[in-house]
């Protein structure tokens, strides 16, 4: 298999509208599951990139990683699942309060840090847009936690949505030590960072990083003609800048 270029959600389904329910969950377990099918592959690029093999460690290590996403993925899908979400388009402002509610409770790493959410309204996105909006913002809370005050003090996260004449805008926001210089977040990181572009690319959405002297500042934006788009969960291969 050329892992080159396998790109995050290929082997998804078509999310093809329904009226019924029955159907509307099956499409989401399959797109989920094409999602897991994603994590799988990008770790994949990634070891294959690495050119070398694996300690034992190291490998406990990499399906810790996957291991963790398949449980973000079935945690969103429980969300998703809940009475009133996702019948008439999701609420992503409630949506990602409960995301950060439960990261704060799941996550062992989060020290004293405060997550505050900010909804301002009116960022009602499709079932099958939410779920990588949340992954998306799932991998930056979890690197905010884990990388933004290095020296253990307790930091604060910001995650904030809100719709405007260019589209919803989500952002994650950190008052960290920010990105080395020499990181790229456009080419460069780990598996967060690569699905985090992946996700963003699948969803058709502009990704801006803003890392100054204070912290760490990642905005997405989902134009608002994406609204009526079907996002391309076969996104089209050996396109240029692929993961
Ligand atoms: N909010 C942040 N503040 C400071 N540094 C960050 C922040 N987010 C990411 N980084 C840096 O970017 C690197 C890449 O992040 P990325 O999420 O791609 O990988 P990772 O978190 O190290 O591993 P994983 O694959 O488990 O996500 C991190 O190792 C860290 O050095
Ligand atoms: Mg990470």
């Amino acid at each position: 298999m050329d892992v080159e270029h396998r790109g995050f959600g290929d082997a998804a389904v078509r999310h093809v509208g329904s009226d019924d329910r029955l159907s509307e969950a099956q499409h989401r377990i399959a797109n989920n599951l094409a999602l897991i099918a994603g994590y799988t592959r990008l770790q994949a690029t990634r070891l294959h990139k690495a050119g070398r093999p694996l300690s034992a460690r190291e490998a406990c290590i990499v399906l810790e990683e996957v291991a963790a996403r398949i449980e973000t993925v079935g945690e969103l899908h429980r969300l998703l699942s809940a009475p009133g979400h996702g019948d008439s388009g999701v609420d992503l402002g409630r949506f990602l309060a409960k995301l950060c509610d439960s990261l704060m409770e799941t996550v062992s790493f989060a020290g004293d840090t405060v997550i505050t959410h900010r909804d301002l309204g009116g960022c009602i996105v499709r079932p099958d847009q939410a779920t990588p909006m949340a992954l998306i913002v799932s991998e930056l809370v979890t690197n905010a936690l884990k990388y933004a005050h290095p020296s253990g003090v307790a930091g604060r996260i910001l995650v904030s949505c809100r719709s405007n004449a260019g589209g919803l805008v989500v952002e994650v926001v950190d008052d960290g030590v920010g990105l080395s210089e020499t990181f790229d977040p456009l080419t460069d990181g780990g598996l967060g960072f690569r699905v985090v572009r992946g996700l963003a690319r699948q969803l058709g959405a502009d990704l801006v990083y803003e890392s100054g002297d204070i912290g760490l500042t990642v905005r997405l934006t989902l134009g608002a003609d994406d609204d009526h788009r079907v996002i391309p969960l076969w996104p089209e291969r050996g396109g240029p800048d692929r993961d």
